[in-house]
C-alpha cells in the first residue's frame, strides 16, 4: 500500500527511482509520480495515474535530469486515483515536493486553519495538508525544512511515513515515520530511501530501520543522521540485509505467484532447519526460550492478525488446543482493537503478520500491551515495525513475497504455529514421545512431498480452470483443521479471479447457504482421510442432492463420487494442510490465468496495509 523511493547519489536519479518504484509495485498501487531536484536547483514533479510503466511514458519527453529524487506509488484513500491526487505534492510556493504513506487523521482540521491563513489546495488529498503545513511553519519561522517538518508532524494525527524535499535546500532529503514503514539504504557515496529494502536491494545491504516517531536527515556527502521530534539525536544502527536479487525476480515462471508456490518446499525446509530436530524428537525455538514460563503458565491465547494470516492463525489454534490444552481465540486485528478486550497479564497475544507492518495488527499489539500481556510476534520480514513492538519475535523466514496474494508466507506461518503448538506440548509434558516424533519426520518429510506432488496438483488445477471459469460464485467447505484451509481457498478465488467464493464449515452448510446451491454454483471440497471424513462426505451428499457440482480434494483411496475428485498425497493428521494449501493455491492461480487476471497485481488490494 503506497511505496516511497527516494536517491541521493551520483547514479542515475530518474532511473534508480522508476526501478525502485517497479519493485514496490507488488504493495499494490492505482497511480505514480517522481520529484526531480534539477541541477539547477528546481523542482520538476510528473505524476500520473495508472502504472510505472505509465509513468516512464509521460516522462519520455521530460527533462529528467536531477540530483536528487523522491518518488511514489499511491493506493488512493483521501480522494479518487487521478493525475491530480497523485504524489508527490508541491508546497505553494513550489518550494517543496512531497511523498507521503498512511492517512493524516486531523487533516480537516488543519486544512481550515490553513486556508484561514490564505493557503490555496488543488487537491482532494490528506497529503496536501501536510506539505502546504511544513511550509507554512518554515516561512512563519523563518526555519530550516528540518524543524518545519518536526513542528509540523508534532501537529498531525495519523500514520505516515514521508519524504520531502526542498529547492532552498538542496542536496538533502527529510524523511519522518509513525506506523508505517520506512528504510534508509547506505551505500558508496549514495543513500537510498524506501518503504522496505526491495527498491535498493541490488546497491546496497546495509539498512537503517528508522523507529517511530524519528526523522532521518539524508544529505549528499555527509553520514545519515536520525533525530527524534525534539531534534535529539539517535544513534544510527545498521543492519545487513540477507535477501538477494534472484529472490525479487520471477527466475523464468510467468508470474511471482506461481514462483512463489514453487518455493513452499524450500520454504518449508527454511522454517524448520535448526529448529525441528527430527532425531532427538524436539522442537527448539530460541526466539522464545527466555520467554517460556509466560506461554506455559498462560491463561489464555490470544491470537491476532488480519487476512491471510488469520487463516494461518486458525489452523494454529486447532493445532495449540490440540497439543498444548491451553484455550485459544483468534480475533480478526481491526475487531478486536475496537472491542474492549478483556485482556490480562495471565494472556499471551501472538501478532501474526507476513509484511509485519499491517497498521491493525500493530494496533492491536499496543493495546495488549498497555494491558500487560506478553505479546510474540510472527513475521516474515526482520526488523519490520510488527517484530519490533512484539515483546518477541519468530520469524517465518519465507523470503521476500512480492505477488499481493500470500502463499508461501502462509505455508510458514503454518509451520511456526506448528512447532509452537509442539514445543509447548513437549514442554508442557502432554506430548509423549511417539507423537513427537512422528509429528517431526512428518514436518521433514513435507517438503520432498510438496516438491513430488506440485507439478501433477499444476496439472490438475489447468485440467480445472476451464471447465469452472465461468462460475460466478464457489462454496470452499472444510471441517476441523481443513476448515481454516477452506477459508484460504475462497479468499485467494476471490483476490485473483475475482470471481465470488465464501469458505464454509462444512457443518455449517445446512444453516442457510445451501438454499444457493444450484447447477450452477460449484463446491470445492476438502475431504481428507481423518476422523471427520464420515461427516464431509455427508455433506459434499448433501451438496450434490441439490446438483451442485463438486470438486472434492482428498486422500487416495478416499470413497467419494463427485463431479472432479483431486487427489493429493496424504501427510500425518493435521499436516494434510501443508499439502491441500498449494492445491488450492494453484487452483485459484490457474482460474485466474485462464481469465486474463493481473495474477501478481489484483485491482484494488494492497500487499502491505499500512492505514486502518
Ligand atoms: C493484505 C494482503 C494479504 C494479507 C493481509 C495481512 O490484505 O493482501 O495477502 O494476508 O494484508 O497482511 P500481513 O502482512 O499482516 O500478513
Amino acid at each position: 500500500m503506497c511505496g516511497i523511493v527516494g536517491y541521493i547519489g551520483n547514479g542515475n536519479v530518474y532511473d534508480v527511482l522508476i526501478k525502485g518504484l517497479q519493485r514496490l509495485e507488488y504493495r499494490g498501487y492505482d497511480s505514480a509520480g517522481i520529484a526531480l531536484l534539477t541541477p539547477d536547483n528546481k523542482i520538476n514533479v510528473y505524476k500520473t495515474r495508472g502504472k510505472v510503466s505509465a509513468l516512464e511514458n509521460f516522462c519520455r519527453d521530460k527533462n529528467t535530469e536531477s540530483r536528487l529524487g523522491i518518488a511514489h506509488t499511491r493506493w488512493a484513500t483521501h480522494g479518487e486515483p487521478t493525475d491530480n491526487n497523485a504524489h508527490p505534492h508541491y508546497s505553494e510556493d513550489g518550494n517543496l515536493a512531497l511523498v507521503h504513506n498512511g492517512t493524516i487523521e486531523n487533516f480537516k482540521v488543519l486544512k481550515d486553519a490553513l486556508q484561514q491563513h490564505g493557503v490555496h489546495f488543488h487537491t482532494e488529498t490528506d497529503t496536501e495538508v501536510l506539505v502546504q503545513l511544513i511550509e507554512f511553519i518554515k516561512v512563519q519561522n523563518s526555519c530550516s525544512l528540518l524543524d518545519a517538518v518536526r513542528e509540523a508532524l508534532k501537529q498531525v494525527v495519523g500514520a505516515y511515513a514521508m519524504a520531502v524535499i526542498d529547492k532552498n535546500e538542496p542536496d538533502q532529503i527529510i524523511a519522518a515515520r509513525k506506523s508505517s514503514p520506512l528504510v534508509v539504504g547506505i551505500g558508496d557515496d549514495e543513500m537510498f530511501l524506501a518503504s522496505d529494502a526491495t527498491p535498493f536491494v541490488d546497491h546496497t545491504k546495509n539498512v537503517v530501520y528508522i523507529d517511530d516517531e524519528h526523522i532521518a536527515i539524508i544529505r549528499k556527502g555527509e553520514p545519515l543522521r536520525i533525530v527524534d521530534f525534539e531534534n535529539k539525536e539517535s544513534k544510527v544502527s545498521v543492519k545487513q540485509l540477507e535477501w538477494s536479487i534472484s529472490q525479487l525476480e520471477k527466475g523464468g515462471y510467468p508470474h511471482f505467484m506461481l514462483k512463489e508456490i514453487f518455493e513452499q518446499p524450500e520454504t518449508l525446509r527454511d522454517c524448520i532447519r535448526g529448529r525441528a530436530v527430527a532425531d532427538q524428537g524436539k522442537v527448539i525455538l530460541n526466539g522464545v526460550l527466555s520467554n517460556s514460563e509466560k506461554f506455559l503458565n498462560a491463561n489464555r491465547i490470544i491470537i491476532v492478525a488480519c487476512g491471510t494470516s488469520w487463516h494461518a492463525s486458525l489452523l494454529g489454534k486447532s493445532l495449540i488446543q490440540q497439543f498444548c490444552r491451553i484455550p485459544v481465540d483468534v480475533e480478526y486485528a481491526s475487531e478486536f482493537r475496537y472491542s474492549k478486550p478483556v485482556i490480562t497479564d495471565k494472556d499471551v497475544v501472538i501478532a501474526v503478520s507476513q509484511s509485519g507492518e499491517t497498521a491493525d495488527t500493530l494496533a492491536a499489539i499496543q493495546i495488549a500491551r498497555d494491558k500487560g500481556a506478553f505479546v510474540y510476534g510472527i513475521s516474515n520480514v526482520v526488523g519490520s515495525s510488527i517484530a519490533r513492538e512484539a515483546d518477541s519475535v519468530l520469524y517465518t523466514q519465507a523470503g521476500p513475497e512480492i505477488s499481493v496474494a500470500s502463499t508461501k508466507a502462509m505455508c510458514s506461518q503454518m509451520v511456526i504455529m506448528a512447532l509452537i503448538a509442539l514445543y509447548y506440548g513437549q514442554r508442557k509434558g502432554l506430548l509423549d514421545a511417539k507423537t513427537r516424533h512422528e509429528a517431526l519426520a512428518a514436518l521433514h518429510g513435507l517438503p520432498k512431498q510438496i516438491e513430488d506432488a506440485l507439478p501433477a496438483m499444476r496439472e490438475t488445477a489447468q485440467m480445472l480452470s476451464p471447465l469452472y471459469a465461468s462460475a460466478h460464485s464457489f462454496f470452499y467447505l472444510g471441517r476441523g483443521h481443513a476448515f481454516p484451509l477452506a477459508l484460504e481457498g475462497a479468499l485467494k478465488l476471490k483476490e485473483i479471479s475475482y470471481i465470488h467464493a465464501e469458505g464454509y464449515a462444512s457443518g455449517e452448510m445446512k444453516h442457510g447457504p445451501i438454499a444457493l446451491i444450484e447447477p450452477e454454483f460449484p463446491t470445492f471440497a476438502l475431504a481428507f482421510n481423518d476422523a471427520l471424513f464420515p461427516k464431509v462426505k455427508s455433506n459434499i451428499v448433501e451438496v450434490q442432492a441439490r446438483r451442485g457440482p463438486v470438486i472434492a480434494l482428498a486422500n487416495p483411496g478416499a470413497d467419494l463420487h463427485v463431479e472432479h475428485l483431486w487427489t493429493i498425497p496424504s501427510a500425518w493428521g493435521p499436516f494434510n494442510a501443508f499439502l491441500a494449501l498449494p492445491a488450492m493455491q494453484l487452483f485459484s492461480y490457474e482460474m485466474a490465468d485462464y481469465l486474463g487476471k493481473d495474477v501478481d497485481q489484483p485491482r484494488n488490494l494492497a500487499k502491505s496495509v499500512t492505514v486502518e
